[in-house]
């Protein structure tokens, strides 16, 4: 049996109710799922007036779904995921679509993809950003899958979507698990970011004594300037915020001891796989881990004196060039990982369709996407943003404040692994020759690895 309903959703927590109300919102009827009947009961007070209304009961769900039914996910990833998809195939007719809007680590999806086109029912791996704000106004959303299974979704998915000058921020991103990939590599990204803005913090704190309500209107300049970007946006809110349960800022009394929940060690270890050094991200991995060592951390802390040297404090304006340097280093990485990505897995993305949709509506997002989008519009080949010429013009101006921001780190030892990563990496790249000559001849010395030579053609071993 069929009803007359566009769209279903299942999984009616704060993501889920927030984007079917916003599906409501654009004059297409929708339909939710949840066990719960508590999440059912607020969703249909919320929706009043709308379009939607949901149930507990499966198959009162599948039969108020117009066919072909357009079911979306949004459960915990892993276990849940495959639970749901378990429960409702043997209800779904041939050209049925499902959508994963989770989290879902890539190669669960290939593997469901699989599973029901076996059984003719499509699958799609969308990638959701912008939390639960983003689901009720406006996320970036990134599909992949059979694009005629995207067909039967995109004028839902187009008016749901944040906008950008009216362009909405989502579009078919590739085959297979490309949705999914391409979310984990916004996810690396955001933790790089957010690592970076902290050392910035930690930089303004200790160094130049800055108070929460400097820091909120030094982060409030720069996201007027050419840093704008959501992530910057919030970091100047959460300075303005103080504490319910004492007289301090909120951002003091909170412990420093970041969680996690694997999308950024997820992208961390593809990119190793795959062979793409994506160094700042692996450090905001590791800096999450090493936060989350607190009590190994103090006792350390109490064994080793301050006993460090001192250094030109560097200035405001230096610590906005040593972010922005960071973050277009960043966003470099994550770009060539994708490109690798689609290469080995053979996904077809398109790097200006992602930095089009990654635009507005994600955590990501940032006035320096559309520099990145107008260069691989340019270049659609480009291989890398930093060779790109205006991405380069704004990397050698700034690069001069992220060293001296650097230097400052390092002589009074204060942690900046994601900026001493960039930094690295950035003069690693642009080193037309780099001392792993010595490696080579290392490895070929204890192990007649051979070597290759500077001046000929061939492969090489000395008996050394
Ligand atoms: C988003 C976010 C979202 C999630 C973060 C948090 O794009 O809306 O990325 O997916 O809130 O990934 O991740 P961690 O818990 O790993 O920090």
């Amino acid at each position: 049996m069929a009803g007359n309903y566009d769209f279903g959703l299942v999984g009616l927590g704060v993501m889920g109710r927030n984007f079917i109300l916003n599906v409501a919102d654009n004059d297409f009827s929708a339909y939710g799922l949840d066990t719960d009947p508590d999440k059912v009961a607020s969703l249909k007070q919320e929706g009043e007036g709308k379009k939607v209304s949901g149930t507990t009961d499966k198959l009162d769900f599948i039969n108020q779904l117009a066919t072909p039914r357009k079911i979306m996910l949004l459960v915990p990833a892993g276990g849940p995921v495959d639970a749901v998809i378990r429960d409702l195939r043997p209800h779904l007719d041939k050209g049925d679509l499902i959508i994963d809007g989770g989290n879902s680590f890539f190669t669960d999806t290939d593997r469901r993809e699989e599973g029901l086109r076996e059984n003719g029912i499509y699958f799609i791996g969308s990638g959701v950003s912008g939390g639960a704000k983003g689901a009720r106004f406006g996320p970036s959303i990134m599909p992949g899958g059979a694009k005629e299974a995207y067909e039967l979704v995109r004028p839902i998915f187009e008016a749901v979507s944040a906008k950008v000058d009216g362009t909405p921020c989502v579009d078919y991103l590739g085959q297979k698990s490309a949705g999914n990939y391409v979310k984990m590599v916004h996810n690396g990204i955001e933790y790089g970011l957010m690592q970076l803005i902290s050392e910035m913090y930690a930089v303004m704190k200790s160094g130049l004594g800055l108070s929460n309500a400097e820091m909120h209107s030094t982060f409030d300049q720069w996201n007027h300037g050419r840093l704008q970007s959501f992530l910057v946006e919030i970091t100047a809110d959460i300075f303005t915020k103080k504490d319910e349960l004492s007289d301090a800022d909120l951002v003091d009394m909170i412990l420093d001891k970041a969680k996690q929940k694997g999308t950024g060690k997820w992208t961390s270890q593809n990119a190793m796989d795959l062979g793409m050094p994506i160094p700042t991200i692996d450090a905001a991995v590791s800096m999450r881990e090493i936060s989350a060592m607190k009590s190994m951390r103090v006792e350390a802390d109490e064994k080793y004196d301050d006993n460090v040297g001192e250094s030109v404090v560097p200035s405001v304006d230096d610590v906005e060039q040593a972010l922005y340097f960071s973050f277009i280093v960043t966003y470099a990485q994550g770009m060539t990982q994708l490109a690798a990505a689609s290469e080995e897995y053979g996904y077809g993305l398109d790097m200006e369709t992602i930095a089009k949709i990654w635009r507005g509506g994600c955590i990501i997002r940032a006035g320096l996407l559309e520099d990145m989008r107008s260069a691989y519009d340019a270049d659609p080949g480009l291989k890398s943003l930093l060779l790109d010429d205006t991405m380069a013009d704004m990397v050698k101006s700034t690069v001069g404040g992220a060293r001296k921001v650097l230097s400052y780190a390092i002589a009074t030892g204060t942690s900046m692994m994601g900026l001493a990563a960039s930094v690295s990496y950035f003069d690693a790249f642009r080193s037309g020759r780099l001392p792993l000559n010595l490696i080579q001849a290392q490895r070929d010395h204890f192990g007649s690895h051979t070597y290759e030579r500077t001046d000929r053609e061939g492969i090489f071993h000395t008996e050394w």
